[in-house]
């Protein structure tokens, strides 16, 4: 019955070190131990023995009972810290594998046409300013020499909120806000992009939304040859050296004099062609000597101080620059043409 037992024990030992997983295990666990089992089978013949031959026996199957039992649990924990590493090694992170990059956006012709222009002005001592889009009459208007039924306001076709709100119509409402910040002293040097909104039809030249750069400057001496140096400066450092410019009269209620101001044309340079409608130059932006009474209201004296504004459409600006024939471009988002100006990164 000894000689049972021992090789109850020695299959139990060797079935549990070749078993691999732990259901099996606990399978061995029940076969081997449980009531069922050989242990217990063997104990049948207990009854008849005597009482000697009992003990040997009882205390031979206990210890067959936890020589199985601790190789069970040993083989658990094998199998467990097995089962363990094998997890974490799954789930390891391999930080010297090639990292997945995510698709890049580039920063829209707009905002780079904007930046660019902002270069240009920032490096000649402008600063930067901005101001709401959602105006009052009194600073895109009034504040303008644009007085309520003045017959100019019908240039500016406008989205009005209320009688007295509105959605600009230009950025000059920020020069108007920024003179009123300098309590009358100057110089002031300051260039205003932002989004501004007329209620037009959108085609290929018009959008009922649209980006302007305002510029103003007030000192004692400025005068209209400092603004024409400073635009000629400008469209030479946009457009090219060889780029020359034209002042033509003009009329806005906030400048006098006022003018529109033409580039040559990139393609015939001033001669004449198609794409200039022969006349050798392109309109590019309007501009002027600030007007005393605007001077007045933004609460610089007219008879110290004189000032130029000018007012740049950089959607304008890009569509000279990279031959893009419809402004609407601009606004749909087609990333076809979004991806083509990745200009500076
Ligand atoms: N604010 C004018 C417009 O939108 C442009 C402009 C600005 C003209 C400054 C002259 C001087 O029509």
């Amino acid at each position: 019955m000894l000689e049972k037992l021992k090789d109850i024990c020695k299959n139990a030992l060797c079935e549990i070190n070749e078993c691999q997983d732990l259901k099996q295990l606990n399978l061995l666990r029940v076969k081997y131990l449980g009531k069922k089992g050989p242990i217990q089978d063997a104990m049948k013949v207990m009854k008849d023995l005597d009482k000697e031959q009992r003990k040997v026996l009882g205390q031979v199957s206990n210890e067959t009972k936890n020589d199985i039992l601790e190789a069970i649990d040993a083989k658990t924990k094998k199998l467990e810290k097995q089962m363990l590493e094998k997890k974490l090694k799954k789930e390891a992170i391999d930080v010297t594998l090639p990292s997945f990059k995510p698709p890049l956006g580039t920063m829209h012709l707009t905002n780079q046409i904007i930046e660019e222009i902002e270069d240009i002005f920032v490096g000649m001592g402008y600063t930067i300013a901005t101001g709401p889009e959602v105006e009052t009459d009194h600073y895109n208007f009034e504040m303008l020499n644009l007085p309520k039924d003045h017959p100019a306001r019908d240039m500016q076709d406008t989205f009005y909120i209320t009688e007295e709100l509105l959605l600009r119509t230009h950025t000059s409402p920020v020069q108007a806000r920024t003179m009123l910040e300098y309590n009358g002293v100057g110089p002031v040097k300051i260039i205003c992009p932002g989004k501004v909104y007329r209620r037009d039809d959108d085609d290929a030249t018009h959008s009922h939304q649209f980006l302007q750069i305002e510029g103003l400057v007030i000192g004692e001496d400025v005068t209209m040859s400092d603004l024409k140096g400073t635009l000629e400066f400008y469209v030479k450092k946009v457009f090219g050296e060889d780029r020359e410019i034209r002042f033509r009269p003009s009329f806005f209620p906030f400048t006098e004099p006022s003018v529109e101001v033409d580039v040559t044309c990139a393609k015939c340079k001033g001669k004449g062609c198609s794409m200039c409608k022969h006349s050798g130059y392109i309109e590019i932006l309007g501009a002027g000597m600030v007007h005393p009474n605007v001077l007045g209201m933004g609460g610089f004296d007219p008879n110290k101080y004189q000032g130029f504004a000018f007012g740049i459409g950089p959607e304008r600006i890009a569509m000279l620059k990279y031959g893009i024939d419809d402004i609407r471009q601009f606004y749909t988002n087609d990333l076809r043409f979004n991806r083509q100006f990745n200009l500076k990164y």
